[in-house]
């Protein structure tokens, strides 16, 4: 049995080519990572070689010390990720000190992890540690519709959280919590991992100005669902905003109140006071 037959391996795989074919992966935009658990370490020991050598990840994570990542490759297509998963996707080792990382599997013909590893890293770092353990899947991606919006709202967490709420009656449900949002910063290095993975502390969706979305969740279904949820709301707001720019009604603040109540969620009062437009 070879190692891509694991169920999270092939999960992995398939959320890809979801993530695909709705358009939120051209060429080799967006990236992905899963935090391995002990028992997938323990099926997959046999395939992995330890002979590469340590690289530095641009950031420190401590607490990732000795974790194993399945991650997507720098400059690889996500288009073909199922047909060629060991060319495209590698498993990852971090040293003792949480510095390094080496591949153990994968790439098989040569690359590196996803140029935005700080930002995997820090951003399961954060989880690790305020989900107790329960957070292992960080997903971007560049779907069109949140990013469009980035050129027209003001880019505030309550002005993106409320907005998204409005748009669909599921939204507070999905993510009573709310949105964080990043300026246009450049992207694969330290600072805007810095930026994410402070925002990752308070939210599970963090947007990046007129470039894409990073979803955290506990698993594969839970953190693209959440991406999904929040693309579809995001295109609800592109037709509003193109009809018309004024709402003749809406999801109101009172409305927000009684839906949390029954669904036993918290709205942060923030996001509750603010109305946009
Ligand atoms: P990588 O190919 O290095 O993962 O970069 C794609 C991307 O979306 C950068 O933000
Ligand atoms: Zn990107």
């Amino acid at each position: 049995m070879s190692l891509i037959k694991e169920e999270f391996i092939r999960e992995f795989i398939d959320i890809a080519n979801e993530g695909y074919r709705k358009g939120w992966h051209e060429r080799n935009g967006g990236n992905f990572s899963y935090r391995l658990k002990s028992k997938d370490i323990e099926c997959i020991k046999p395939y992995l070689t330890y002979d590469k050598p340590f690289n530095k990840i641009g950031v420190s994570v401590p607490n990732l010390k000795g974790e194993y990542f399945l991650v997507t490759g720098s400059g690889k297509y996500f288009r073909n990720i199922p047909r060629k998963p060991e060319e495209n996707i590698a498993v990852i080792e971090i040293d003792s000190t949480g510095d390094n990382y080496r591949i153990v599997w994968g790439l098989s013909k040569g690359g590196r992890p996803t140029s935005e590893l700080p930002t995997h890293l820090m951003n399961h770092s954060v989880k690790k540690d305020i989900t107790q353990n329960k957070h292992r899947v960080i997903y971007h991606c560049h779907p069109a519709n949140i990013i469009a919006l980035t050129f027209v709202l003001s880019l505030e967490d309550a002005v993106f959280t409320r907005e998204l709420w409005e748009m669909a009656t599921e939204c507070p449900v999905v993510f009573p919590e709310g949105i964080g949002v990043v300026d246009w910063m450049v992207p694969g290095g330290r600072d805007i991992a810095v930026a994410t993975s402070r925002l990752m502390e308070k939210y599970n969706v963090v947007i990046w100005a007129h470039h894409g979305i990073f979803a955290s969740g506990q698993d594969f279904d839970e953190t693209f669902g959440l991406v999904e949820t929040v693309e579809k709301s995001a295109e609800i707001l592109v037709k509003v905003l193109s009809m018309s720019n004024e709402k003749r009604q809406t999801i109101t603040t009172e409305n927000l109140r009684d839906l949390a109540k029954d669904f036993n969620v918290a709205l942060p009062d923030e996001f509750l006071k603010r109305q946009c437009f």
